[in-house]
This record gives C-alpha cells, structure tokens and sequence, in this order.
C-alpha cells in the first residue's frame, strides 16, 4: 500500500520553497526533488521543456532520461501535443511509450502553460501498476500551476 499524498501540504511546501529563488533552473530542480521525495512509490519526477517540436530533459530525480522527445510521442509527448494531463496505469499497454527506466510501471504527465501554450510537461514515474488517479491528477495540476509561475 502507499501512502496517498498531502496535496495541500505538498502545495504550500511548494509556494515557500519557490519564494528561494527567481532562477528558473534553480526553481525547476528543487520542485522535481520535492516532489520525488514527497510521494509515496515513485522512482522518476522532474521536467522536460519545450524547444521547437521536440521536449528536452530539463531537472529531475531519478535515474538518467531520455535527454529529447518529439512532441507528439510517449507519454511527455502526447500530454504536450494534446495540452491535457495524461494518466498511463500500465506503460507497456500505452502504444508509443518511451521507455527510459524498465522499471517504470506507471506514469503521469501535466503539461506546464505559459498564456494557455505548453511550455514544458511534468513527467513522474512509478514502478507499481496504476499508482496514479484523478485525484493524484487534480493534485499535480495543483502543483504545476505554483511551477509555472516561477519557470
Ligand atoms: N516515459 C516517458 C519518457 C520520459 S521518462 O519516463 C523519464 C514517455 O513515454 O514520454
């Protein structure tokens, strides 16, 4: 069993830890660490960012990525091209999946807007069946609106 996630704390955690700087990076890899070491059952969180039609690995926890997606591939890929957070129970029945870490199960992307435009996804990884819901979405979709104030 894991343990379900304090979104509101986990928020307000947020707000306070971004209040430390105005560098984007510096913002972006303290986010990815709060979030990795905040949830129960993960074993990847962190950042890609858009440039031009490709995403390119930005901040994370977790073990070495993929370092370029094209929109429109994987997971990070289709949240980006669809602009709408993407929930994957079982990544090896997801067509497409990029597969960076064999030992990622599950997945769910948020993509991250500046003026309604994807600028980049948050991307966390689990290595159990289904660890992400709803609830897990609305709560990230929560958080990715603190993140993209400070990036
Ligand atoms: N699995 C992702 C690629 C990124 S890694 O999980 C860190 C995807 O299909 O987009």
């Amino acid at each position: 069993m894991i343990t379900v996630t304090d979104y509101r704390t986990l928020a307000s955690q947020l707000s306070e830890l971004m209040k430390a700087s105005e560098d984007p990076v510096t913002n972006a890899a303290n986010a990815a660490a709060l979030i990795f070491w905040s949830m129960d059952g993960l074993n990847w969180a962190g950042f890609y960012f858009k440039r031009g039609d490709r995403l390119v690995l930005g901040p994370f926890q977790g073990r070495p990525a993929c370092v370029s997606i094209p929109v429109g591939r994987g997971v990070c890929g289709t949240a980006a091209k669809e602009n709408r957070t993407v929930i994957v129970p079982d990544v090896h029945a997801f067509p497409g999946h990029i597969a960076c870490d064999s030992a990622s199960r599950s997945e769910i992307v948020i993509p991250l807007r500046k003026n309604g435009e994807v600028f980049g996804v948050l991307d966390i990884d689990s290595p159990l069946i289904a660890r992400f819901d709803e609830s897990d979405g609305a709560g990230l979709e929560d958080l990715a609106r603190i993140i993209e104030e400070v990036l």
